[in-house]
């Protein structure tokens, strides 16, 4: 049997907010170089817009759509714009070097974002939408506009927005449910409207932009696609503002395995999924859900006696996708104290990880004393390891040595060594509880104003001696960011976890940029 041609026009092109929409929400800020190692990714899995920025929000903003437009190979590279000229000429610049820029332009249209936050008449938002297009179209052909919080305006003046836009020149009209409040049936109609009722939407290519806030996004966006969207906008792991956005995973793979009901197709190899969802957790240091859908550890985890018995029979009793559809390996034994270099850098290879030069070195560094406290060294306790290392890579303050007096005798004490800017410093603390004393101690050195938002720690495999993971959450002035530290030692993954909450604060962005550019800030004191 021969598999039919694919044909282009059931084709739904994937564009990726994960950079935009993704790290705009609390706690996920990524640096320049995170966010170049994440496009590269994204443009490698086969993602077909990518949406890196919103330029004139930041200077950090604009060299990163800048960087990752001039090093993108096949992607499109897009950047967000409000409909204002400065907005759009900032986002034209930032776009120039791509291959393929898109501008990407957008104003509310629904009644109460018109009256209360741009507080201006419908008239006038429809000029705004055609003088937007039109400017943008001066730096671009590919131009997309958005009808921000379009699933709550009116239909009529919908219609005459997404139809002037089109006159103006935008070849993608995006239909954002941006307050996640559709449901599929409705998403479904909304868009089915449009075709019908938009008399040039012929000419353009329909966009979904779905939030998570009932939990309905990637079924919204699927809706949509049954309506005529061939546009999906979605994140890896779902990342976006409040709940998030559709997540990417699961709107390829729901196209993958139900091709029955779902006839069309994307460019994604999702082989290169799992990675990718690392990848983003790693560095934004946000948590994926156990279980998550297609990505959360125990997606393909099979936990009771009658699933386990089902599987051994035959694995489609309980299996609706295979875990390497979607990158998944299966977690083995792996190396000990005995393995050298080369062993081990396959295995990072194995893992989908490319370390070279010093992160490289650094990381075997690390491997080899994980190995000598650690009978047995897992896929896991490498993954750990080598998170971590890629985040705290530019670090400006690191670990050096912990020692902690703890137990009933109280109060429990900690003695604490850092490297801050290559010098070392030693400070000495009490505190209620080991861990209170340990943060005691890293405050002293470095005074700062952060709030402890979160502290969570899980164990990497099983056994006690188990890596101890660490998340902590920093808020400061508005601005909030999470870090993980792994050690078997809970008390230095929980030091590790609260400094690389402390850097990230203190980083605007890394790499290419000296440390020049690093935000003033509290923490600057040191
Ligand atoms: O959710 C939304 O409406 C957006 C727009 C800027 C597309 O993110
Ligand atoms: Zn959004």
């Amino acid at each position: 049997m021969t598999t039919p041609a694919k044909s282009e026009k059931d084709r739904v092109v994937i564009f990726d907010t994960t950079l935009r929409d993704g790290e705009q929400c609390p706690g996920a800020t990524m640096t320049h170089e995170e966010k170049l190692e994440v496009a590269a990714l994204l443009d490698e899995m086969g993602v077909d817009i990518i949406e890196a920025g919103f330029p004139i929000a930041s200077e950090g903003d604009f060299l990163a759509v800048n960087e990752i437009a001039k090093r993108s190979k096949n992607a499109v590279i897009a950047g967000l714009a409000r409909a204002g000229q400065k907005d759009i000429d900032r986002c034209g610049e930032a776009i120039k070097p791509a291959k393929r820029g898109r501008i990407h332009t957008f104003i509310s249209t629904s009644p109460v974002h018109m009256k209360w936050k741009l507080q201006m008449e419908p008239e006038k938002v429809l000029g705004m939408v055609v003088s937007s297009v039109t400017r943008a179209r001066n730096y671009t052909d590919d131009v997309e506009w958005s009808a921000e919080d379009a699933t709550r305006t009116e239909h009529d003046f919908l219609c005459r927005c997404v139809e002037a836009a089109i006159k103006a020149g935008a070849a993608t009209i995006n239909i954002p449910d941006t307050v996640g409040y559709t449901v599929p049936e409705e998403y479904f109609a909304l868009i089915a409207m449009l075709h019908q009722r938009v008399p040039n939407a012929d000419k353009a290519r329909f966009s979904a932009h779905c939030h998570n806030d009932l939990g309905m996004a990637v079924a919204n966006s699927l809706a949509g696609v049954r309506g005529g969207i061939r546009q999906i906008e979605c994140t890896i792991n779902g990342i976006g503002e409040r709940a998030g956005n559709a997540a990417l995973e699961e709107v390829v793979m729901a196209i993958n395995v139900r091709n029955d009901v779902l006839p069309y197709w994307t460019n994604i190899d999702a082989t290169m999924l799992t990675r990718a969802s690392k990848l983003v957790a790693a560095v934004t240091s946000f948590p994926v859900q156990y279980n998550k859908a297609i990505v959360g550890r125990n997606a393909f985890a099979h936990e009771s006696g009658i699933h386990q018995d089902g599987m051994l029979k035959h694995t489609q009793t309980y299996e609706i996708m295979t875990p390497e559809s979607v990158g998944v390996k299966q977690t083995s034994l792996v190396m000990g104290k005995h393995s050298g270099r080369h062993a081990f850098s396959r295995k990072l290879e194995e893992l989908g990880y490319k370390l070279a030069g010093n992160q490289l070195e650094d990381a075997f560094v690390r491997f080899k004393a994980l190995a000598d406290r650690k009978k047995h060294v897992y896929d896991e306790d490498i993954e750990a390891l080598v998170d971590e290392e890629i985040a705290t890579a530019q670090d400006r303050v690191k670990l050096v040595s912990l020692t902690v007096i703890a137990g009933t005798m109280g109060p429990q004490s900690a003695t604490l060594t850092l490297d801050i800017d290559g010098h070392h410093q030693t400070v000495q603390s009490t505190g209620n509880g080991p861990v209170d004393a340990t943060f005691n101690c890293i405050k002293q050195l470095i005074p700062n104003d952060s709030v402890l938002e979160l502290y969570q720690v899980h164990a990497v495999t099983a056994g006690t001696d188990a890596q101890a993971e660490v998340s902590v959450r920093l808020a400061e002035n508005g601005r909030a960011v999470t870090a993980k530290g792994a050690d078997p030692d809970t008390l230095v993954a929980s030091a590790k976890a609260y400094l690389g909450a402390l850097n990230k604060l203190t980083a605007r962005y890394h790499g290419a940029m000296a440390t020049a550019s690093r935000r003033i800030h509290s923490t600057d004191t040191i």
